[in-house]
């Protein structure tokens, strides 16, 4: 495992990159990624690169045996640029242009932008390619699919939907223009979404204008990984994923780089209501399935987060590891600290490293340490894989749509994908986070949650998985909007009936609301946001309704399909409906599963095909202890035991 840190030479006066490049060394740092932020140092004036100070910074690491991730640094143009061409800057949905003065505010489809943004990466790429410390680069970063409306920007959107649909006719009869006198009779009436309320605007542009955003962030990110194997083929290159206000379709993102890396800041506090607590490691399973291969955490939680709010609670003691080792057990095998030191300067000063202001070492510095030395043993883990009998499929353009059109109070797509993550992890078993193209054939269990805007391939790999034996569960908003986001003249689930074996007969977006559903069993569990009533034909009900004028109607049914089994929970629950239903179905599926696990208690299983490893992370503030049905070898403490004892935020490590 390969553990480093993010660092801003730049920042810092010359004479404490050696000091930093020693101690980084002698602490356990063996990677840092630098320069994503530094286009003002590194071309000074148009034309003038000034590269001396960045190949010092890379020997000086290299003399420590430190490896490198170079970045490009084109999320921040410096101000020459914008003083000279202002319309490389951003505009919003109310036709302004941004203030400049921050950062990612440049226009990635400004032809002027680009060509600047070609030219440095260029001489970076010429420099540092083929330079054996570099073993790895980031483009930009955390490139978002920024939904920018300037002209480049409509234009090329106008481009972009006549590839896409040929003729202006289509595009109408696609959007429905013709609902409130919208019809395009010439392409120039075609522009980006405007500033008034979404709700207003026409849903089906909406949603090809993110899906357009997400493709020009992807060509972006190919244009700069284009440049770089020009001159070593290769390269190792990723950017940092994280999760915004306009989070791009990772899966198109990733397509055309080497690699995933995630920028991971988890919550420092833990919910006191157990079942509102939602662990981090989702998303790390999330990364994961971008590519189905492991992934490297770039930027990691280091300490009290503030700046863009007011500052958190530190990390509690145990968390930085904690987290840390957390990445590892869903498959993180290279993890950088955001950041090595706390700025003394900029809008980011009070965002903690693992050193304080005052430079003088403190109890993370010493846990961070401490991690590294863990860390130094568990190479036998790195490379080593997660095989998972479960997988939940993230469709970003179902997230994209909600963001749209928000369904009822208090609906939230990606917290139901966590609801489901939860009760199955629960119960000790790898669950994958696959996208909606994903293969399904090597699951047993594919949970699907409302899958609303309809893809071909997700639908007959559903088909399929069932089909062949496998259990699937879909939940309600499925099936809802043809692939332009218009309503489907058919019973819902449309596309699924079939499968599903019920239709949905009325649907009620109780919102925030709280009614019952009474499974077979006689057992009682709330429900709210939506209630889809059923109405069953090949399928069995499973659970009813026990409120409502929909009382002991059909709310969660089961469809023997094929060879295998389709479930539909027609309404969102609470949690504890999640963890019973995961233990029934893992049960039939055949599935190991550990049971009476304290709460937070995480329990993943890295593999190498002879040898498992089984990490055991106690997320949550009480300690806890665990009994081993035979004594197994401990990678953290190099013995044997059969009993595990773990502080709040500790992980063991056992081999099998
Ligand atoms: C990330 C970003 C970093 C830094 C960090 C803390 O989102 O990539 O540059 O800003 O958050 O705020």
């Amino acid at each position: 495992m390969r553990i480093g840190v993010d660092y801003y030479p730049e920042q810092w006066d010359r004479n404490m990159w050696f000091k930093d490049a020693e101690l980084m060394s002698r602490t356990g740092v063996k990677i840092v990624r630098i320069a994503e932020f530094s286009w003002c140092r590194l071309e000074p004036e148009e034309g003038v690169f000034n590269f001396d100070w960045l190949s010092e910074v890379v020997s000086v690491f290299s003399n420590y045996g430190i490896d490198i991730v170079m970045c490009t640094p084109t999320n921040c143009p410096p101000m020459w640029m914008y003083e000279k061409h202002p319309e490389i800057i951003q505009v919003g949905r109310d036709g302004n242009r941004q203030q400049i003065g921050i950062r990612g505010h440049r226009c990635i489809n400004s032809p002027i932008f680009l060509e600047y943004a070609k030219r440095i990466v260029s001489e970076m790429a010429k420099r540092y390619a083929n330079n054996p410390t570099v073993v790895a680069w980031q483009i930009d970063n955390e490139p978002e699919a920024y939904e920018c409306c300037c002209q480049s920007c409509a234009e090329k959107f106008r481009c972009w939907l006549e590839d896409k649909y040929d003729t202006l006719e289509n595009i109408n009869n696609a959007f429905g223009n013709v609902v409130w006198s919208g019809e395009f009779t010439n392409r120039n009436q075609i522009n980006p979404p405007a500033s008034y309320n979404l709700a207003w605007q026409n849903p089906s542009m909406l949603l090809e204008y993110s899906r357009f955003s997400s493709d020009c962030t992807a060509a972006y990110l190919r244009l700069q990984s284009d440049l770089i194997k020009q001159v070593n083929v290769k390269a190792f290159i990723t950017t940092n994923a994280s999760f915004s206000g306009n989070t791009p379709d990772f899966y198109k993102l990733y397509d055309g780089l080497s690699f995933v890396s995630y920028d991971n800041y988890p919550p420092v506090r833990i919910n006191e209501n157990y079942d509102e607590h939602f662990s981090a490691s989702f998303f790390l399973d999330l990364m994961r399935g971008v590519k189905r291969s492991n992934f490297w955490v770039m930027e990691q939680l280091s300490g009290s987060t503030g700046s863009w709010s007011p500052m958190s609670p530190t990390t509690r003691p145990n968390m930085l590891k904690g987290y840390g080792l957390q990445c590892i057990a869903h498959g993180a095998d290279t993890i950088l600290f955001f950041r090595w030191r706390t700025a003394l300067k900029g809008a980011e000063m009070h965002w903690h490293g693992l050193i304080d202001h005052s430079n003088v070492l403190g109890r993370r510095f010493f846990e961070f340490e401490q991690f590294c030395k863990i860390s130094a043993k568990l190479d036998s883990i790195t490379d080593t894989k997660i095989i998972s009998d479960i997988a939940i499929i993230y469709a970003p353009d179902c997230a994209s749509a909600f963001k749209i059109q928000p369904q009822s109070d208090g609906f939230d797509y990606l917290r139901q994908l966590q609801q489901f993550h939860k009760a199955f992890t629960k119960y000790g078993a790898n669950v994958d986070v696959v996208g909606p193209d994903a293969d399904l054939s090597d699951y047993s269990i594919v949970i699907a949650p409302a899958l609303y805007v309809y893809n071909k391939n997700t639908v007959e790999n559903i088909y399929r998985f069932t089909m062949g034996g496998g259990t699937c569960i879909l939940t309600c908003r499925s099936g809802v909007k043809d692939s332009s986001n218009n309503c489907i003249m058919e019973q819902l689930p449309t596309c699924f009936n079939e499968l599903v074996g019920a239709v949905v007969s009325e649907y009620d977006p109780i919102g925030n609301t709280v009614q019952t559903i009474t499974d077979n069993d006689g057992n009682d569990y709330s429900c709210s946001i939506w209630c889809d009533v059923m109405k069953t034909d090949t399928a069995k009900t499973y659970a009813q309704y026990a409120d409502s004028f929909y009382a002991l109607s059909p709310a969660v049914t089961l469809n023997n399909y094929c060879k295998g089994k389709a479930y539909y929970i027609g309404t969102v629950c609470e949690q504890k409906f999640y963890s019973d239903f995961a233990n029934k179905i893992m049960k039939e599926a055949g599935i190991p599963r550990l049971r009476g696990m304290p709460d937070g208690m995480e329990v993943t299983t890295r593999t190498n095909g002879v040898d498992d490893f089984i990490f055991f992370f106690n997320n949550s503030e009480k300690s806890a202890v665990i009994g081993l049905p035979k004594p197994l070898y401990s990678l953290i403490d190099g013995v044997s035991k059969d009993r595990i004892e773990l502080k709040p935020f500790d992980m063991e490590i056992v081999r099998k």
